[in-house]
C-alpha cells in the first residue's frame, strides 16, 4: 500500500476552533460526519443531490465533492451549529413549522442552501425563480419542492 502523507488543518466548526490529521483525500462529508455532525447525509456522493450542504465561509459547497484539506483557516458551518441556547434559527423554524419536511433526508442541506441564499445581498425578496434556481442544487424526493419555496419566501418576508 502507498503512504500518504498526512496533512494537519486548522479551522473551525460551528464556532469552535477544530485541527484534524486527515489523509489529503478525504472528503469534507467524512470528516464532518466522523465528528458526529450526522445532519451530513450521504446521499449520492457524486455532487447531484445536496444533501451534504455545509457552509464554507459562508458559501454553500457539497461536502462530498470538498476536500477536507481546503478548509485550511475557514469557517465550517453544519445544522448542528444553527440553533443557538436551544432556539432554532429562522429558517429551522420557518421548515419545522412548514410541510416542507416529510421525510427529512434533505432537510439538513435544504436549510443550509437556504441560509446561504438568504444571507445574499438583495434589496427585494427572491422571486419564485430565483429561490429555485438558488436552490437546485439539492434535490428533495417527497415535497415537490412547493413548500420549500414557500418556506424560502416566508423567511424572505421584511420582519416587522
Ligand atoms: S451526497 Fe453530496 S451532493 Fe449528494
Ligand atoms: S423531505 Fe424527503 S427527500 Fe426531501
Amino acid at each position: 500500500m502507498r503512504n500518504e502523507a498526512w496533512i494537519t488543518v486548522n479551522c473551525s466548526i460551528n464556532g469552535a476552533p477544530f485541527r484534524f490529521t486527515a489523509s489529503p483525500a478525504t472528503p469534507l462529508a467524512e470528516l464532518l460526519r466522523g465528528q458526529g455532525l450526522l445532519s451530513v447525509k450521504q446521499g449520492c456522493n457524486v455532487g447531484e443531490c445536496g444533501a451534504c450542504t455545509v457552509l464554507v465561509d459562508g458559501v454553500a459547497i457539497d461536502s462530498c465533492l470538498y476536500l477536507a484539506a481546503w478548509v485550511e483557516g475557514k469557517a465550517i458551518r453544519t445544522v448542528e451549529g444553527e440553533s443557538i441556547g436551544g432556539q432554532l434559527s429562522a429558517v429551522q423554524h420557518a421548515y419545522t413549522r412548514s410541510g416542507a419536511v416529510q421525510c427529512g433526508f434533505c432537510t439538513p442541506g435544504l436549510i443550509m442552501a437556504t441560509t446561504a441564499l438568504l444571507a445574499k445581498p438583495h434589496t427585494q425578496p427572491f422571486t419564485v425563480l430565483e429561490i429555485r434556481q438558488g436552490l437546485a442544487g439539492n434535490l428533495c424526493r417527497c415535497t415537490g419542492y412547493q413548500m420549500i419555496v414557500e418556506t424560502v419566501q416566508a423567511c424572505d418576508r421584511p420582519q416587522e
